[in-house]
């Protein structure tokens, strides 16, 4: 056999990834590293290889997948696929797998531990308490038993979350016009108009992919709808909670709290909300934990091997 039809197949892998990922591909295939997120390095990157790896700083849009022309696998280490032009891929023969199980319980115990956080006040209260300040009744909270929490998206994650929250004695209601009442039922969640939810919730938690019809979906207008003690938590994607509406809300005592993990630009260091002591912010760490991580890495690098042999992927 000649040199050229040995050669392995190359594997961009483009975030970091779990140490597992490439162990679990094996050695069958070339690796390379790039820094997806930098896209000067991308585009030239991409154009000779087989497969990339990716998380959500990495962009496989249009523009991506006409500069790769060798590309058979775009393959998304976690759940959302927003930051991949699924169609254009389809178009050039691409095939997309991502990893729908891998981060969900990580996602959800974030998206709870949020809302704990604002109910409660735990980081304000700990830096003040670091600062040398005692400061007791100012992070005065609120009891979550007996308070409704509002799921809008009932899906994988948004079911996890309203099973841990129902633990804590929540009344649990949702949004998700894909989901059958009787289902919904069955897991003790009442489903509701969105409009009926944002009435009647203490706390609203956010499980939707970022779509045209979910982006700015609580946006000014919902936020004139809710309870003003309401806490609100975005771990699901940037922009579905508009930011900017959000940040008039709370300025204007219209929300009470919000606890978010995503952003409509990432990454995002600098916001208006941020000044916010009743805004708790973390960096889009709903999927870090070495558990789903692991998960994640091994999952897409079988679906790459199966892929790259011509063979079925299953769904995960
Ligand atoms: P899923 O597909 O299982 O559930 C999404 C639910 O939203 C579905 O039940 C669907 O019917 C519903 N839905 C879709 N469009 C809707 C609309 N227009 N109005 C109301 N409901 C609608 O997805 P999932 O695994 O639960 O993930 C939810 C989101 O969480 C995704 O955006 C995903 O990218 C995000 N996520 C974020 C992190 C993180 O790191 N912060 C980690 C994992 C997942
Ligand atoms: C996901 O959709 O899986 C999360 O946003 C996690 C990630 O991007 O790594």
């Amino acid at each position: 056999m000649s040199a050229a039809t040995t050669k392995k197949p190359v594997v961009l892998i483009a975030e970091e990834l779990s140490p597992a990922t490439v162990d679990a591909l094996g050695p069958d295939f070339e690796i390379r590293h790039v820094d997806g997120a930098d896209r000067a390095a991308l585009l030239p990157a991409i154009a000779d290889v087989d497969a990339i790896l990716i998380r959500s700083a990495t962009k496989v849009d249009a523009e991506a997948i006409a500069a790769a022309g060798k590309l058979k696998v775009v393959a998304r280490a976690g759940v959302g696929l927003d930051n991949v032009d699924v169609p254009a891929a389809t178009k050039a023969g691409v095939m997309v797998v991502n990893a729908p199980t891998s981060n969900i319980v990580t996602a959800a115990e974030l998206a709870c531990g949020l809302l704990i956080s604002t109910a409660r006040h735990i980081p304000a209260a700990n830096t003040a308490l670091k600062a040398g300040k005692w400061a007791r009744s100012k992070y005065t909270g609120v009891e979550l038993a007996e308070k409704t929490l509002g799921v809008v998206g009932l899906g994988r994650i948004g079911v996890l979350v309203a099973q841990r929250m129902s633990a804590f004695g929540m009344k649990i209601v949702a949004y998700d016009p894909y989901i059958q009442a009787a289902r919904a039922a069955q897991m003790g969640v009442k489903l509701m108009p969105l409009d009926e939810l944002l009435e009647v919730s203490d706390f609203i938690t956010v499980h939707l992919p970022k779509t045209p019809e979910t982006i700015g979906l609580i946006g000014d207008e919902a936020l004139h709808k809710v309870k003003p003690t309401v806490r609100i938590v975005n771990a699901a994607r940037g922009g579905i909670v508009d930011e900017e509406a959000l940040a008039s809300a709370l300025k204007e005592g219209r929300v009470a709290g919000a606890g978010l993990d995503v952003y409509s630009k990432e990454p995002c260091t600098d916001s208006p909300l941020f000044a916010f002591d009743n805004v708790v912010c973390t960096p889009h760490l709903g999927a870090s934990t070495d558990e789903a991580q692991e998960k994640a890495g091994i999952s897409v690098a079988k679906s790459v091997r199966l892929a790259l042999a011509g063979e079925l992927v299953p769904d995960a």
